[in-house]
């Protein structure tokens, strides 16, 4: 077939503006062509096809175009739209997700997006996406609910892990890149969320406020290079925009990402997102998903009450049709769908999670393991035996395979090699102690249609704190201490979308938890369970300060036989809920504080989602930040860890010191928000900007990552290209192993201008991997839109010229060169 993405014309915008008032508050100024704009279209082109279609269907077969069903066949995937088979239109299987395809089948399990990002590498992106294309083709899919491109602005924020980057550079190169190569394979992406979805508390509610200048300088930039990408769909967001939903938000929909990017494609809600029908439908919304509330009979009924007319229906039809046409779906016969790759997709899969380790931290060499180090070794903590692969939510994914991180290394580690492992922190449980009368909680199955009760006591012996942990299928059992529900119901998100790692059970059980202080003695306990329709399986364990204090012991005994030790440290993350604080949750930095005094020699892998504080850190030998790396994260982090490879990953988010130093830290209308309402007040100081512009030292910068080689920077000569600069320099490996580094180009204000600007922004960069005394000169393109801000006053891109400082550096905070780049106007003006 031919490639859907050529068929775009590349998209120029030339300035010009005009500004459209928003439902509740002020304005939101969309850039308008004051000229004609070559390739930009404010309407799909007329197909005639698609008319001739149009002509054809009835008016309910337009409507059952515009918003989602169940599967007849169910795949397991998201969403469906059933196509109308009389006129030979298909039915559209839409899939998540981010990491992976997700449907009731196995598929690649591919790193979390943010260890892609990590790896500073377009290339690698594409590779990504091409796996997610031609598995969901695979996979009966026609549509992938993928990339999501929110800009990391909170450390709190639930979906970290799912995106790019606090850059918006960064992020909109590796967004293009993985369109580009999902596409390449007849998948139709979907970026989302448009806008603004940066954290999941109150996401379904909250109404950001946010200036002009910040929203196009950074939340927007990803979005505008997917549609300039060519992506066939655009996801809606749940938050409101300046008072107007996201689903609804004519500034969002119709002047920007229509009129002034000419996307011709299709707009869907998120999951349950839409809240209205004519004013959705005429802000540029094409489809509700999953279902149609609002665009199924509630349409028909404002067509015929004359509140929305058939144009306006045929219009949303015209670009879902379009992007059909635009993928060959409806050709009669639709493309033939590949074959899964496997193998292929665990190679990518590899590639991402070695690309993307992080090393933060290596005092002394801890790492690579060499020698008596790597023959010894104490391998500690959960996700050593639990592999966590991957985040909760629309994020999980069913992978081909997961060897743990302990087999990994042990098989590494080689013959004779001595591995002794420790749990450290328990994470479900252990069996309950005597009950009276006695029962067996340890895997109870309760029989379809039947009640399971036990009425009795819980003996104990110290008083302690107790964690009860309960693992079921179906519906939770009531489980009550003393008169108190152990379990209570959850806020409805956390528990439909549970974690990657601690809301299931390694059988894939579910687990909750509740936690209680309880004295020495006898405790009531009575516990109903239902078998329901399918019959129930539940386990009823805990863990104690005794048995807490019983698991670090023993993880203190194996760390100090050992002359090494690697120890697993985990953080869970989930979209429908932010994290409480940026702390390793549990008991783990007592743990690791405990475990790095019995032993120096510590390596802490961390498979968190984001930032996490590590009061720890000057104890620990090294520190490797491997987020969810994916099904073949084990052999990744071995060949991290003894020196197979070089870390590649650089991090992509600055790592707060503390929940008190961070740019949405002390200000509750910045984060959670107030009333409903939060205040994107540090305006275009997002991430690393905020740390330099407000003079605060971070934990680790955007940015850092280390090497087990050195990089000598020298040579910089900064050059005028057309209105951008060329940064030219040269790069050296001077150690005594190949390996990788991010060279950075940062670019400091414009003398020119009188609008905030950032002290240091990211306007290029480039990863080498070089043999040791290998050589490069490199030269760093740095386009007029990396030099440009967002004049609300005009309401378009003005080019930043004069004389700015330009730093290469190996981190926002670590410059290796700098120099000065004089910025010209040129005839064409800032190119998008
Ligand atoms: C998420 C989306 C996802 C959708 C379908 C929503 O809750 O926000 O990212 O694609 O569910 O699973």
């Amino acid at each position: 077939m031919s490639d859907p993405v050529s068929r775009r014309s590349a998209l120029r915008l030339l300035g010009g503006a005009v500004t459209v008032a928003t439902a509740a508050t002020g304005t939101l100024a969309a850039p308008a062509p004051a000229v004609a704009l070559p390739g930009a279209r404010t309407a799909p082109d007329a197909s005639p096809r698609v008319e001739t279609l149009i002509g054809r269907l009835t008016l309910d077969e337009k409507i059952s175009l515009l918003h989602g069903a169940g599967d007849p066949h169910g795949l397991g995937q998201a969403g469906y739209l059933p196509g109308v088979p009389r006129l030979a239109i298909p039915p559209l299987r839409l899939a998540d997700g981010p990491a992976g395809v997700r449907v009731k089948a196995h598929a690649t399990a591919l790193p979390a997006p943010v260890m892609l990002a990590a790896a500073f590498d377009p290339a690698l992106a594409r590779a990504y996406g091409e796996v997610l294309g031609r598995e969901g083709r695979a996979l009966g899919q026609d549509v992938i609910l993928a990339p999501m491109v929110n800009l990391i602005r909170t450390p709190y924020a639930g979906r970290n892990f799912e995106t790019f980057s606090e850059d918006p550079l960064l992020s909109a190169d590796l967004v293009a890149e993985e369109i580009r190569g999902i596409q390449s394979q007849g998948l139709i992406a979907t970026v989302k969320h448009f806008a603004l979805n940066n954290q999941e508390q109150d996401r379904t509610s909250i109404d950001v406020r946010i200036a002009e200048q910040p929203l196009h300088e950074m939340e927007l930039r990803g979005f505008e290079a997917a549609v300039t990408a060519g992506t066939g769909a655009v996801m809606g967001a749940y938050n409101k925009v300046n008072g107007a939903w996201a689903c609804e938000n004519k500034p969002l929909l119709n002047d920007i990402l229509r009129d002034a990017w000419g996307f011709d494609g299709l707009v869907m809600t998120d999951w349950f997102a839409a809240h209205s029908t004519a004013a959705s439908l005429s802000a540029g919304l094409d489809l509700e998903m999953p279902s149609g509330t609002y665009f199924g009979g509630a349409l028909r009924r404002a067509i015929s009450a004359g509140s929305v007319t058939e144009a306006l229906v045929d219009r949303a039809v015209r670009r879902v049709l379009g992007v059909m046409e635009r993928f060959s779906l409806l050709d009669g016969q639709p493309p033939a769908r590949p074959g899964r790759d496997p193998e292929a997709g665990a190679d990518v899969a590899l590639k991402v999670a070695k690309a993307g380790a992080t090393l933060l931290h290596n005092r002394a060499a801890t790492l690579p393991l060499t020698g008596a180090a790597a023959r010894a070794i104490a391998v500690i903590g959960p996700t050593a035996i639990y592999p966590f692969i991957g985040g909760g939510g629309s994020a999980h994914v069913v992978p081909d395979r997961a060897r743990t991180p302990l087999e990994a290394l042990t098989a590494r580690a080689g013959q004779g090699a001595d591995i002794g492992y420790a749990m450290g922190e328990d994470l479900y449980g252990k069996p309950l102690p005597a009950t009276s009368p006695g029962a067996d909680f340890e895997g109870l199955r309760v029989a379809a249609g039947a009640t399971w009760t036990f009425e009795g006591t819980l003996d104990v012996t110290e008083p302690d704190e107790w964690t009860f942990v309960i693992h079921y299928s179906g519906e939770r059992p009531t489980v009550v201490l003393d008169g108190t529900d152990l379990f209570p119901p959850a806020p409805g998100l956390l528990e439909l979308f549970g974690g990657g790692l601690v809301g299931a059970a390694p059988d894939g059980l579910q687990v909750r938890r509740g936690t209680l202080r309880l004295t020495a003695g006898k405790h009531r306990l009575t516990i109903t369970a239902k078998g329901g329709a399918a019959g129930q399986l539940f386990r009823l364990r805990r863990t104690t300060g005794a048995t807490r204090a019983g698991d670090v012991a023993d993880a203190v005994r194996v760390a100090r036989a050992a002359a090494s030790v690697v120890l697993f440290a985990y953080e869970d993350a989930t979209e429908g809920a932010d994290r409480a604080g940026l702390a390793l949750p549990g008991h783990q930095n007592e743990l690791i504080a405990a475990v790095t005094a019995a032993n120096a020699r510590t390596t802490v892998v961390l498979n968190t989602s984001s930032s996490t504080t590590m009061p720890w850190l000057a104890s620990a030998g090294a520190v490797l930040q491997m987020y969810y790396p994916g099904q073949e994260g084990a052999e990744a982090t071995a060949a991290v860890l003894f020196g197979d490879c070089d870390p590649g990953g650089r991090l992509t988010q600055t790592f707060p010191a503390s929940d008190e130093h961070h740019p949405v830290a002390g200000d509750r209308r910045r984060y959670p928000g107030v009333d409903g309402t939060q205040e994107y007040s540090e305006g275009i100081h997002l991430g690393y900007r905020w740390y330099d512009a407000e003079g605060v030292t971070p934990l680790f910068p955007f940015g850092h990552g280390l090497s087990y080689t050195t990089f000598a920077y020298s040579g910089l000569s900064v050059r005028p290209d057309g209105d951008g600069l060329a940064v030219t320099f040269t790069v050296r490996n001077t150690g005594r192993r190949a390996g990788v580094t991010v060279a950075q180009v940062y670019v400091g204000p414009s003398p020119d201008l009188r609008l905030a600007q950032a002290r240091r922004a990211l306007a290029g960069y480039r990863r080498l991997e070089l043999e040791p005394g290998a050589a490069q000169r490199v030269t760093v393109r740095v386009t007029a839109r990396s030099l440009s801000s967002w004049d609300p006053g005009r309401h378009g891109w003005v080019l930043g010229t004069g004389t700015r400082e330009v730093s290469v550096g190996v981190s926002a905070r670590e410059t290796r060169l700098a120099g000065r780049g004089k910025v010209r106007s040129g005839a064409a003006g800032p190119r998008p």
